[in-house]
């Protein structure tokens, strides 16, 4: 039923935890399960995403696709994190059953939460990021 992939993340899931003084945070709840994540980004002073670290409700799927994104958006700028997509997260994860595609977009939106805080906070804008729906902060 689950892939190799989301079975290793799901497993030995990558960069459980949270960063003190976070530059940006996003919280987001899934409203098919209630579930809910947190995505913490350390952002350096040239816009480069430097760690990023999550904490989640969530189930397994939720857990396997916020491993794998948060692999996905360290190091990277703000407009390629933009691209880690829960479509992308999903080919990265070779799939998920259709009933818990769901569980995929928990990723997507927290760290759009996260980009959109730290893009508040200083100020700027982030092609394409708009505010988020359900940012439980
Ligand atoms: Fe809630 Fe998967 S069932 S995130």
């Amino acid at each position: 039923m689950y892939t190799d992939k989301v079975m290793d993340h799901f497993e030995n899931p990558r960069n459980v935890g949270e960063i003190l003084n976070a530059s940006g945070l996003g919280t987001v709840g899934n409203p098919k399960c209630g579930d809910i994540m947190r995505i913490y980004l350390d952002i350096d002073e040239n816009q480069i995403i430097k760690d990023c670290k999550f904490k989640t409700f969530g189930c397994g799927a939720a857990i396997a696709t916020s491993s794998v994104a948060t692999e996905m958006v360290i190091g990277k700028t703000l407009n390629e994190a933009m691209l880690v997509t829960n479509k992308a997260v999903l080919e990265a994860l070779d799939g998920l059953p259709e009933e818990k595609v769901h569980c995929s977009l928990l990723a997507e939106e927290a760290i759009r939460a996260a980009l959109w805080d730290y893009a508040e906070k200083n100020n700027i804008k982030i092609e394409g990021l708009k505010k988020p729906k359900a940012d439980l902060e």
